[in-house]
């Protein structure tokens, strides 16, 4: 793929990434916006599936860089928004009007049909079941932040690996350190594919899989969103309930040990886990405007 920016975590060494954590660092110790000079960059927002955290986070990022963003919600690539555009059409006209563009689409494959198009950097913000490589920086850069170490580490994924982008990123960025132990908890159905695993496998680290809630000697928990549907089939409440975090649960887990999430929770960790202190969601999504920053830095 010719295509320039960070569409895959497969695209980071450790090298990147231990980068992307230091520039990060700096961002969050100024706490301050920092100013481009003259001409500002411009990035465009394209957004085809909903999102909260990485839409805002990225919108306020470029803002404290002292970069100016367009948030193309109107472009007609659908039906429902006039007469339907091709979204290579619309690509095609948009990149020549800002200097970087966060996308994200619900087609995993939506980058190789772009690969001979983009011209601009691209961050993949999410593309289907495929891969979310800004989250995993995130989530890298909130266990450093915890642990002061990216290697010998036990990483539990909990509910729903398989088609959780973010968990994808991150065990193909996990990859990239020595001494990984990750355990997934999770329905059968629902453990990493073959293709998923691939990498992290090669690397020599260690997967576990397991359908029981035995995280009592994991560093971080990893809970990943667990739809009721599914594309293989749907879930029960029961069944989904088994993974849930309570407060009971987070009681079986070590001392030291962080409980992270890519958020949005819907119902896998119960509310009255929030103030606990191995609860450090909410910080992730904090450290996510400092590693936006460090992402479009790089970039622009
Ligand atoms: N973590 C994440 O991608 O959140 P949003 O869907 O709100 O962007």
């Amino acid at each position: 793929m010719s295509i320039k920016g960070l569409i895959s975590a497969s695209q980071l060494s450790r090298g990147d990434i231990e980068k992307y954590i230091k520039v990060a660092s700096r961002f969050a110790k100024r706490n301050l916006p920092i100013k481009a000079k003259n001409d500002p960059p411009i990035i465009s927002l394209f957004f085809f599936e909903e999102s909260t955290r990485t839409r805002v986070g990225f919108i306020a990022a470029a803002y404290r860089l002292g970069m100016e963003v367009i948030n193309v919600t109107e472009a007609k690539f659908h039906e429902r928004m006039g007469r339907a555009e091709s979204l290579e059409d619309t690509i095609r006209s948009i990149q020549s009007y800002c200097d970087l563009i966060c996308m994200r689409h619900p087609d995993p494959e939506v980058f190789n049909s772009l690969d001979l198009i983009l011209e601009k950097p691209v961050i993949n913000c999410g593309n289907g079941d495929g891969e979310h490589p800004t989250q995993a920086l995130i989530d890298l850069y909130t266990i450093y932040k915890e642990f002061n170490r990216l290697d010998n580490l036990k990483i539990a994924f909990i509910g729903n690996p398989r088609y959780s982008r973010s968990a994808h990123s991150l065990i193909i960025a996990l990859s990239k350190f020595k001494n990984i132990e990750i355990r997934t908890i999770s329905p059968k159905e629902l453990y990493f594919s073959n293709e998923q695993r691939k990498a992290y496998l090669d690397s020599g680290n260690i997967l576990e899989e397991t359908t029981e809630m035995h995280a009592g000697d994991m560093d971080v928990i990893y809970v990943t969103g667990f739809p009721a549907i599914l594309p293989i089939k749907t879930f029960s409440q029961k069944m989904q309930a088994r993974y849930w975090i309570t407060p009971e649960v987070v009681k079986t887990f070590k001392k030291g040990a962080v409980v992270l999430c890519p958020l949005p929770r819907i119902d896998e960790i119960d509310p009255a886990v929030d103030g606990d202190s191995m609860a450090k969601y909410f910080s992730e999504s904090k450290n996510g405007l400092y590693m936006r920053m460090a992402i479009l830095n790089k970039f622009l």
